[in-house]
């Protein structure tokens, strides 16, 4: 079964055909683009279509790979092996008892296929992909602690994104596909506004649309708002019952847009984009 998108998420079709090629290929699809791009949404979504489960991993700067396989809680066995009467101590001879299983190894003895999503990998400390090199590549992992070998039931349908924080080495790029979101094109953003916002009048959506596509076009804006900034956005002026009248001023000039905050995150950028109204104003 291929994966064509869904009603909830618009894929464009070379993002269609990057899926299905790492599905073929069997290897990690590697997805970057700008954060709210929909890169952990497609992994949900691709999970959905296929009707496979999804197990998520987000990783953050104190991750380490060792956590997506699994960890020895010995301070748990320390304090059972103190409170334990005759009948306890039985649970802590046995070390399996406090192995406590990661996201991967929950994906390798699922029994049935499943998607498992290692999300924002650029998070980590620059070892972490490299530490992970040999487990994605085999499927398999060896526990020290119990002399175990645990392999791949079936191999999981991986996703890895990254917001292109830092570079991912090249052995690990080696083993994946690539595949950079760009950001959407008006027609696609048009489309992907209608899924989240089926009733929206066509002036509105089409004023609001001009106006996000002139702030993010604006040069050297510090942070460019992206998809999930615009749909915050159109939310507030839905909510706040704004026309698209109040979005164009009465001669086409660029104006600050009502509820800004939606968009534009610093103040640098704020006063950038004041800078270009008053310029346009005084026509310099
Ligand atoms: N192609 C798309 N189709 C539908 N909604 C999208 C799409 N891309 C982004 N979105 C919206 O933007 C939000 C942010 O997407 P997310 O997957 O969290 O981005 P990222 O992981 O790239 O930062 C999503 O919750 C969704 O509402
Ligand atoms: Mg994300």
């Amino acid at each position: 079964m291929k994966f064509e998108g869904s009603d909830q998420y618009i894929a464009t079709a070379d993002l269609m055909l990057a899926v299905n090629a790492a599905r073929t290929l069997q290897r990690p699809l590697l997805v970057k683009g700008e954060p709210g791009t929909g890169k952990t949404m497609l992994a949900e979504e691709v999970a959905q279509a296929l009707g496979i489960p999804l197990l998520q991993w987000h990783i953050k700067s104190t991750t380490k790979a060792q956590q997506g396989l699994y960890e020895y809680d010995a301070v748990s066995r320390l304090r059972d092996s103190q409170l334990a009467g005759i009948e306890g101590s039985e649970k802590v001879r046995n070390i399996e008892n406090y192995i406590v299983k990661g996201v991967l190894w929950q994906a390798f003895e699922a029994d049935q296929p499943v998607a498992l999503l290692i999300d924002e990998i650029d998070k980590a400390d620059i070892e972490f992909p490299n530490d992970l090199l040999r487990e994605i590549d085999r499927m398999e992992f060896y526990v020290y602690e119990t002399r175990q070998l645990i392999k791949a039931r079936h191999r999981p349908l991986v996703f890895i994104t990254s917001n292109n924080e830092k570079e991912l080495p090249d052995a690990f790029l080696r083993r994946c596909f690539f595949h950079y979101i760009k950001f959407p094109e008006a027609e696609t953003m048009q489309r992907i506004v209608d899924v989240h916002f089926p009733g929206l009048k066509k002036e509105l959506l089409a004023a609001a649309l001009k106006t996000f596509f002139e702030v993010r076009g604006l040069p050297g804006l510090k942070k460019k708002p992206s998809t999930s900034e615009l749909l915050d956005w159109l939310k507030l002026l839905l909510a706040e019952d704004i026309s698209a009248e109040a979005l164009r001023s009465p001669d086409e000039r660029v104006s600050i847009p009502p509820l800004v905050g939606a968009l534009l995150k610093n103040e640098q950028d704020l006063t950038l984009f004041e800078k270009l109204v008053f310029m346009q104003r005084h026509n310099r």
